[in-house]
């Protein structure tokens, strides 16, 4: 049996909670705010803080490591309505040592409280209270909010990371996010391509070369790995590093030194190394392709990312993101999209991935004359495909602006959370007064029973 504090200002929340951990034989305690939380904690002596991060008073966050420093070894699993990729980070790096997504999924619930009772002392994840990444990245498919949190706690440790993943599935853009969420997020951001350059231009790319090194080296170069000082380092497609380059970067990873072409003196390196590849590292391996020894220095954490045809359900968000990105960059203000174009867009498989769909919608909006995207601008492979099994027919009234996309996520949010508005304008984070406006600009009111109650909570 443990001892477990709820700390959440909805008492609904830790009402349910307490009667369900209770029914499994753990001793709960139940708290609505940070101090509250802190006081119970004195006597109570949580193993375990389920603790929310909206609250009034002090935030869930704030009160993070206030727990953390008057508990030592106290486990946290935060929980929130939170969807995005810098609060996953933080609460992570808050050290938090799991995270959990409101509406609460209970078997999610059990199983991330059953996995942190069960790991040891002294696991626990770095604190630290950066200042966090402005990159953002979308996802709300469970593997990229697993990514998110691996790139949370990996973040601020020095290790090696090595993505794989297909082209155009935002590899360079995770390398990016570890970069900034680290210790030094203002420092370089360095990137080689190991796939572009013969390999002599390559090594003076990584490491510099003297003057008069080799024929056409007029003038000393500084290498990149120089550059990256206090910073990272990315090395793109390292898949494609010949065996003698394999063979420096080793050195590199094991002893920091490095050696400009044509230098005498080794010079020292302190950046931080991630990779990137799209081809499978291990089976190179096994033919023999790719030295093991490098192979398991760059994999001290792996973060894969799986193609999108793989996480369908992140198309949606994507393409409102990516569409306020490009109308941003082409100065336009395409506002709606088809029904079937969404559909299609959906069925698709995109072998190209992310970018696919990025490059997808970027020539749509330019060859689009209205404000709406139809699914006559989308190449054949993707229009072509037939939904359900049929080609549905182009009419007007199929069109569904973002508006109206607006209002149907906006219920169904209210639905989730059982029009408790409150709890609504978290997960949307909006503000209450601007939930109201849009709720009687959707005409959107609570179903009758609900309705009563519910009224009274703004
Ligand atoms: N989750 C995401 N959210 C928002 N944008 C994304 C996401 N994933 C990828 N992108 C965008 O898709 C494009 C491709 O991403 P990125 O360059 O990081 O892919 P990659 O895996 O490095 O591809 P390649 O193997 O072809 O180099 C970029 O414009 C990136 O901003
Ligand atoms: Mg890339």
């Amino acid at each position: 049996m443990a001892r477990i504090l709820i700390v959440d200002d909805d008492f609904a929340i830790c009402r349910t909670l307490q009667l369900h951990l209770s029914g499994l034989g753990q001793s709960v305690e139940i708290a609505h705010s940070v101090d509250e939380g802190l006081q119970k904690s004195q006597q109570f002596h949580p193993d375990l803080i389920v603790l929310d991060i909206r609250m009034p008073g002090k935030s869930g966050l704030e009160g993070l490591p206030e727990f953390k420093s008057s508990l030592p070894g106290v486990r946290v699993i935060v929980i929130t309505a939170f969807h995005d990729m810098e609060s996953t980070i933080e609460a992570m790096q808050q050290g938090a040592d799991d995270y959990i997504h409101k509406p609460i999924d209970i078997d999610e619930f059990d199983a991330a409280i059953e996995k942190i009772l069960q790991k040891g002392e002294g696991e626990l994840v770095d604190t630290a209270s950066e200042s966090l990444s402005s990159l953002s990245m979308v996802g709300h498919s469970r593997a990229m909010k697993e990514i998110f949190k691996t790139i949370g706690l990996v973040a601020m440790s020095p290790a090696t990371v090595l993505i794989t993943g297909e082209s155009g599935t935002g590899k360079e853009l995770v390398a990016r996010a570890i970069h900034r969420s680290g210790n030094n997020p203002d420092g370089p951001f360095v990137v080689v391509n190991c796939a572009a350059i013969v390999e002599t231009l390559l090594e003076s790319d990584m490491f510099g070369h003297e003057k008069g090194a080799f024929t056409g080296a007029v003038a000393k170069q500084v290498g990149k790995f120089t550059l990256a000082e206090n910073g990272t380092i990315f090395l793109d497609e390292i898949g494609e590093l010949s065996p003698i380059m394999q063979a420096k970067l080793l050195r590199v990873i094991q002893h920091k030194e490095f050696t400009p072409l044509g230098a005498k003196e080794a010079l020292r390196s302190n950046a931080r190394i991630i990779a990137a590849t799209n081809v499978n590292l291990s089976e190179e391996v096994g033919r023999g392709k790719f030295r093991e020894d490098l192979f398991y220095r760059l994999q001290v954490v792996n973060i894969h990312l799986p193609p999108l045809r793989e996480r369908k359900e992140d198309i949606m968000g994507l393409v409102q993101a990516l569409l306020g990105r490009i109308n941003n960059e082409l100065n336009r203000k395409v506002t709606h999209i088809t029904t079937e174009s969404l559909n299609c867009l959906q069925a698709y498989d995109w072998p190209g991935n992310v970018r696919e769909l990025e490059n997808a919608l970027m020539k749509a909006v330019a060859m689009c004359s209205t404000d709406s995207l139809s699914i006559d601008q989308f190449p054949a492979e993707i229009s072509g495909i037939n939904v359900g099994g049929q080609r549905e027919p182009f009419h007007a009234s199929g069109a569904t602006s973002l508006q109206a996309m607006e209002k149907a996520h906006i219920k169904h949010v209210l639905d989730l959370v059982d029009w408790h508005r409150g709890r609504a304008c978290e997960i949307l984070e909006i503000s209450r007064p601007r939930l109201r406006r849009m709720m009687l600009q959707y005409d959107l009111s609570p179903p009758p029973g609900v309705a009563a109650e519910k009224e009274s909570d703004d």
